[in-house]
């Protein structure tokens, strides 16, 4: 059992919480991932790791579905049956000069432990977090304690500048020719557009792949992606991924292949 230390709600969908957890704490690295379930019955959650704090395990995640809804209901002091980890392959950091990191909602988070990484090695590191509205955007603090630029963009203008991701990385990638890689985390669509924006500019890019996940250990072949017509297993290959030839239709296909199960779901916990 692993006990929940910490917890907190930036909005009403999206938590912080933070897990006792010293064997995945000791051995974390950014890019790594954690597969929990709630209860001995529940469902396997793979979450990336938002952060470390001694033996605790920070992560963040949105209450979309039913599991992600029952971890919501836990509070501090509680525990979570299951907390594995870590999982995956660490994010590969690429010697660069300058690196924008572009998160959509809740990527901000694993994004974060990969930016401080590329900073404390020396690289310029700036942020672009895009978010649907104001209560969205998470994370600007911890950001700016250590990105040289912070750029904020919302759908509806509420914080920031107004639109998406992409219209404030345009113009970062015409007059800033010190940038040399970009890393992009959060919806598959926004991910598609960056990676096309970032090649037709000369950029590397490199995203963090979410596919539906089962055993996370390279056993079910739900999580295949497929990159260069190769195919890949996220969980043991990835999360991380160069983007430039990434078939991102083919990851939205296959996301939604639980579709009517996971709305039935819905609607039966609403009924609770
Ligand atoms: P969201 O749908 O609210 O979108 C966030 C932002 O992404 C938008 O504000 C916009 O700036 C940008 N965006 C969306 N569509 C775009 C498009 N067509 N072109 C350019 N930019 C676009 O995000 P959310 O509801 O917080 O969802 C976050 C998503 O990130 C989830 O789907 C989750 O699975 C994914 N995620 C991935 C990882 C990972 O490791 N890969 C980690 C966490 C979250
Ligand atoms: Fe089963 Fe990756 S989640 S193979």
């Amino acid at each position: 059992m692993y006990k929940i230390v910490d917890k907190q709600s930036y909005n009403q969908d999206v938590d912080w919480m933070v897990v006792e957890a010293p064997l995945v704490a000791r051995n974390a690295k950014p890019g790594h991932f954690i597969i929990l379930r709630v209860d001995k019955d529940g469902e396997r959650i793979p979450l990336t790791i938002a952060g470390i704090d001694g033996d605790h395990v920070v992560i963040i995640y949105q209450k979309m579905g039913y599991s992600t809804k029952l971890l919501g209901e836990k509070n501090i002091g509680d525990t979570i049956e299951d907390f594995v980890g870590p999982l995956g392959q660490a994010a590969h950091i690429r010697d660069k000069q300058h690196v924008v990191g572009v998160a959509g909602g809740v990527g901000s988070a694993p994004l974060l432990p990969q930016l401080k990484a590329y900073k404390e090695q020396g690289s310029n590191v700036s942020v672009i977090l895009g978010a649907r509205s104001k209560d969205y955007v998470i994370l600007t603090q911890e950001y700016e304690a250590f990105c040289d630029h912070v750029y904020v963009t919302t759908d509806d203008g509420s914080a920031g500048q107004k639109g998406l991701v992409t219209d404030a990385l345009n113009p970062l990638l015409d007059n800033d020719e010190t940038i040399d890689h970009v890393i992009a985390i959060g919806p598959v669509i926004m991910m598609k557009f960056v990676a096309a924006m970032a090649k037709k500019h000369n950029r590397s890019i490199d995203v963090s792949l979410n596919p539906i996940m089962i055993d996370g250990t390279g056993m079910c072949g739900n999580c295949r992606v497929t990159i260069d017509d190769k195919t890949y297993f996220a969980c043991i290959d990835g999360p991380d991924f160069p983007g430039e030839n990434v078939d991102f239709d083919e990851l939205m296909s296959r996301q939604n292949f639980y579709k009517d199960e996971e709305h039935a779901c819905k609607l039966r916990l609403n009924k609770q």
